[in-house]
């Protein structure tokens, strides 16, 4: 049985802003594209690491990758979900762990969490409770109804699939792409395991949580404990 990650660069980080797409920025040291790969490639489940880059983004990609080994870089599409097909379409090993180079601290343990769920399940995502109370909004920014927050969970990358399911799932698929890969086997019916998730997996989205992370990884790098990020994510849990 091999498993490959696939993580999906691909994108253009327009709520990061910048000159550069977030995933080819520096992050205390190396760039966020390196700190997935490194992640993932050292968890001994992880047989194999690929790449999905934006068109025309193969000297960057490379100038952040250095020396590491990713096989071929494979070209991605407009949206997440073209990105993240064209990586499918590449590989051809029996577990994909698909994941966002937005995501670059993956724990060991959440990438154990999912590997084990693969022996019950065809697909596993990482989730994180809600953790504020939560509510809608009601006419002109005045509170709504509230919603349960037991019942509200955040989802994370990475997602761990059987390809074979995968690839049925995506072939019975109608209509527009979904925001992530587990939907197309909820819509065939098919059980998705929910684990445990981590913040040091939530997405480098915005400026905010970018200087944030950096702050934490430098208070790490001074041995000094951190703040909002779980600093202590390597450590095993
Ligand atoms: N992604 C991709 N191909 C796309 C769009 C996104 O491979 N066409 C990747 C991104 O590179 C990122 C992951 O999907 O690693 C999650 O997407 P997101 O955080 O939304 O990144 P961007 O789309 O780059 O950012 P934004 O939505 O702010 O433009
Ligand atoms: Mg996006």
């Amino acid at each position: 049985m091999t498993v490959t990650a696939l993580i999906v660069a691909a994108g253009s980080g327009s709520r990061m802003g910048g000159e550069l797409p977030k995933q080819y920025r520096r992050l205390a040291g190396k760039s966020v594209l390196a700190h997935a790969v490194d992640a993932l490639a050292s968890h001994p489940g992880i047989d194999a690491v690929r790449v999905v880059i934006g068109e025309g983004q193969k000297g960057l990609a490379q100038d952040a990758l250095g020396a590491r080994s990713v096989g071929d870089l494979i070209v991605g599409g407009a949206e997440r979900g073209l990105s993240v097909r064209a990586g499918i379409a590449a590989i051809d090993d029996d577990i994909a762990l698909i994941h966002d180079a937005a995501r670059p601290f993956c724990p060991p343990a959440v990438i154990d969490r999912l590997l084990d769920a693969l022996e019950e399940y065809d697909a596993a995502t990482p989730v994180m409770p809600a953790t504020d109370t939560l509510t809608r909004l009601g006419d002109r920014a005045t509170l709504g109804e509230r919603v349960e927050r037991q019942e509200i969970f955040r989802v994370q990358t990475p997602q761990a699939f059987r390809l074979a399911a995968l690839r049925r799932a995506i072939e019975d698929w109608r209509g527009a792409g979904p925001s992530d890969e587990t939907a197309y086997l909820k819509a065939m019916g098919i059980s998705v395991a929910a684990i445990e998730g981590h913040s040091m997996l939530d997405k480098l989205t915005t400026p905010e949580v970018f200087a944030r992370a950096e702050a934490v990884m430098m208070s790490r790098m001074v041995g000094r404990t951190g703040t909002g990020f779980d600093v202590h994510a390597f450590a095993g849990n």
